[in-house]
């Protein structure tokens, strides 16, 4: 066996510079609260932001479809067959975003790999915000188009590099709906504007968005109202909608030629059954109600203005992810400590992550929370904050 002594200096540096996970174990269902080291604790991690995680509907359905179809896909759906719970539930994703069609993969780290290396080659151009999430960065790593990298929301940059690129043919913009570690919203009217006036197609992984912004849940598209004018809308399962999963939609011949070359599709096998029919029962939940997404702003409404009143600083988030802005690193991991001690589970997100000197909380607000829940949330933080001299 070959030396492995390079993994455990790596590993040592990661400890030297405090950068090592411990990673706590949750010790039953996600929900508002979850139990770690065997005690109750206040959960404000989860991207859980309907509740939908450990919901009854969602895992009724999940227990329905182990006993109709098992609980596995066999193999790659290309070579075994599709389940129809697939179909079905690519016809619930397209629906609810109202575009053509959808393609359901695995997870929505996937749909990054599936779409960008796949529409763009070595002649091509992707223009990206600086800012877009790590599963997009891998999705351009794995192809040889040219890149330009735009500051973040910076749309006078793009422009002005959609200029310098004017004579290329084949252009994407892919930027993230929501950014996950500041909460704030990409400025996609802009972006597609540009997009049309300079013949670009426009994608935005719409993980943090969907089940949180537009109508019912419907994500940034709806949200702005620009159906029918993005090219690719790609998102997870995982969070909002509580389960597994990623989908990718947008107009038929583009769901066509990924269902014929996608590597992710082609050569890992499909989501599971449960997985699949709690997604199923998670879309049918928003389209017939949207109060789980009304609750959802509700308890981030509410808790964000009373930190805003305690003299916290929340940084310019526009939706329920609430970085609660600590400075440097040593004062994050201290408050996350204290508040973890508190009974208050919330990670403290430091450099790389982040920027240096921007290090935070990251509270996660979700419709499950109740009212009780986010005041302990506040008292807490009051405490912890007063106690660190951050407020
Ligand atoms: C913008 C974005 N894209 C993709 C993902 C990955 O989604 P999944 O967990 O379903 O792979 C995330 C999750 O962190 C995300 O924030």
């Amino acid at each position: 066996m070959a030396s492995l002594a390079f993994i455990q200096q790596a590993l040592s540096e990661l400890r030297d510079k405090g950068l090592y996970n411990t990673i706590r174990t949750i010790e039953g269902p996600m929900g508002a609260w979850v139990t770690i080291d065997g005690k109750s604790r206040l959960n404000l991690c989860a991207n859980n932001y309907l509740g939908f995680a450990n919901d009854p509907r969602l895992t009724r359905a999940a227990i329905a479809a182990i006993e109709d179809y098992g609980i596995g896909p066999g193999a790659v759906r290309s070579i075994a067959g599709t389940m129809s719970l697939h179909l079905k539930l690519e016809s619930a994703i397209a629906r609810f975003k109202g575009t053509e069609a959808a393609l359901s993969v695995q997870s929505g780290l996937n749909t990054n790999l599936a779409v960008i290396p796949l529409l763009m080659g070595k002649e091509d151009v992707i223009f990206t915000d600086e800012l877009n999430h790590a599963s997009i960065i891998d999705g351009i790593r794995l192809t040889k188009a040219k890149r330009a990298i735009f500051p973040h929301r910076d749309l006078d940059t793009l422009a002005a590099q959609l200029e310098e690129n004017v004579d290329i043919a084949k252009k994407l913009i892919v930027t993230d709906g929501v950014f996950s570690m500041d909460g704030d919203i990409a400025p996609l009217p802009g972006i597609v504007e540009l997009a049309e006036q300079y013949d670009a197609m426009v994608m935005v992984d719409d993980a943090h968005g969907e089940g949180v912004l537009g109508s019912h849940g419907r994500g940034i598209v709806d949200h702005f109202g620009l159906h029918g004018r993005v090219d690719i809308e790609a998102g997870t399962m995982s969070k909002a909608f509580g389960a597994m999963g990623g989908y990718i939609a947008g107009k038929a011949e583009l769901i066509d030629y990924l269902r014929q070359r996608a590597r992710p599709f082609l050569f890992s096998s499909a989501a599971t059954p449960p997985d699949v029919a709690a997604c199923i029962a998670a879309i049918e939940i928003l389209e017939a109600s949207d109060e789980p997404v009304r609750q959802l702003w509700d308890n981030a409404d509410y808790f964000t203005t009373q930190l805003h009143e305690l003299g916290f600083d929340c940084g310019e988030s526009e939706t329920p992810i609430t970085p609660v802005m600590l400075g440097e690193a040593d004062t994050a991991w201290a408050f996350s400590k204290r508040l973890f001690e508190e009974d208050v589970f919330a990670t403290a997100i430091a450099f790389p992550t982040v920027p240096r000197g921007k290090a935070r909380i990251r509270a996660m607000l979700s419709a499950a929370h109740s009212r009780e829940d986010l005041d302990l949330a506040i008292e807490t933080f009051a405490l912890v904050g007063r106690e660190l001299g951050v407020i």
